[in-house]
């Protein structure tokens, strides 16, 4: 009914908008004075921190792409090693569970099949590995099964293409990055402090990047009639060109791939022609110039390019070149997060334009609890 989404033709419209609020709660209440609580991951979180030498997390969907843009920040910033992988490879492959590895669960509805699965496979084989769980359902099982429980304050979310858990989520996993980084003496207290700080910028900073639901539109009118479409970004950026290729087909049916976009010469440049639209995640740092000459590439063979970028990117509308603007003040840790917003505004526009029904894709569940 149109009062549970609070005015908003949809509920993934009004879960998108609640973005800066959900992130606002998921940092309320785990930060004191300029830094990371100690307590915020349970009473047990010191203790199993100091212990271990790496981090291995297990997800699905998309749960999954927040864990792999953990993996960058852990190996980058910490020096700590981390892995990602879909619970149902995890689960199945006979992994090898090494003593010192903290088990990261990330799930919004805590009730997914195979992550549940991975969980008591690990449990059984290695009853020692401690298991943190990231969710967004305090009654869940996961919660339940869990050792160490952070949880996302996302709210329910009914649109069964996630959103706010995404956010969230990254959220949680800069402030286990934090909690972890602090209690190892890796991190100093004013690097700590300063990530901090940039955490705090994120719920003002994801209003701003929602501002632009008009320009994204325009974009949207142009990619509706699509049959494919490619997502590129590098680094941390990645799993983001993951994520708005994933929503995409899952509420608009066009195809589409994410890739990183070192990668294009392996492969999906054979894909381009005029008829392919890629779609580029251009934020200001070091793989900027690398990622414009793959711009170049897919241009000089057709492609009509739609560009997020950061406003200092010096990336400038053109014919067949689309540049939105996003933000010019994120860094490592906020960007994923906000150049993510206009993605997810970008699927909900095409699928909005194709007349699809957004809020229950077809043949998707919001909680996959069968395998
Ligand atoms: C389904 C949902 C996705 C979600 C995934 C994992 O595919 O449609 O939105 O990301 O399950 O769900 P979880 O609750 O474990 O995060």
């Amino acid at each position: 009914d149109s009062a549970g989404r609070g005015g908003y033709k949809h509920f993934m419209l009004k879960e998108i908008h609640e973005q800066p609020r959900a992130i606002a709660d998921t940092l309320e209440g785990r930060i004191s004075e300029g830094r990371v609580l100690p307590a915020a991951f349970g009473v047990n979180a010191e203790a199993v921190f100091k212990t271990i030498k790496r981090i291995q997390i297990v997800a699905c969907g998309t749960s999954y792409h927040a864990g792999m843009v953990a993996r960058y920040w852990f190996e980058d910033i910490l020096r700590l090693p981390a892995a990602v992988e879909v619970s149902s490879e995890f689960h199945y492959r006979n992994p090898v569970l090494e003593e010192g590895t903290l088990l990261v669960m990330l799930s919004q509805s805590g009730e997914t099949a195979d992550t549940l699965a991975a969980l008591r496979m690990v449990r059984v084989r290695s009853p020692q590995m401690p298991i943190l769980a990231i969710c967004n359902a305090p009654e869940s099982s996961l919660v339940r099964e869990s050792d160490l429980v952070l949880m996302t304050h996302a709210g329910p979310e009914i649109s069964v293409a996630s959103t706010k858990a995404f956010s969230t989520q990254l959220v949680a996993l800069a402030l286990l990055m934090l909690s972890i980084g602090r209690i190892r003496a890796i991190l100093s207290e004013q690097d700590e402090r300063r990530i901090v700080a940039g955490l705090e910028k994120i719920p003002n900073l994801a209003r701003d990047a929602l501002q632009h639901d008009e320009a994204i539109m325009a974009l949207a009118e142009r990619l509706v009639d699509k049959q494919h479409a490619l997502f590129l970004g590098r680094g941390v950026m990645f799993p983001i060109a993951l994520e708005g290729a994933l929503k995409l087909k899952e509420i608009s049916y066009i195809h589409a791939e994410g890739y990183p976009a070192g990668e294009l010469k392996h492969g999906p440049l054979a894909l381009i022609d005029e008829n392919m639209p890629v779609i580029t995640i251009a934020p200001q740092n070091d793989l900027l110039d690398k990622l414009k000459s793959n711009m170049s590439e897919v241009a000089a063979r057709g492609a009509e390019l739609f560009v997020f970028a950061d406003e200092r990117s010096g990336l400038r509308t053109e014919a067949r070149l689309h540049v939105l603007p996003v933000t010019s003040h994120v860094g490592r840790i906020s960007a994923p997060i906000i150049f993510n917003l206009p993605l997810q505004l970008l699927a909900y526009h095409v699928a909005v334009l194709k007349g699809t029904d957004v809020d229950q894709p077809r043949n998707l569940a919001k909680s996959v609890t069968v395998e």
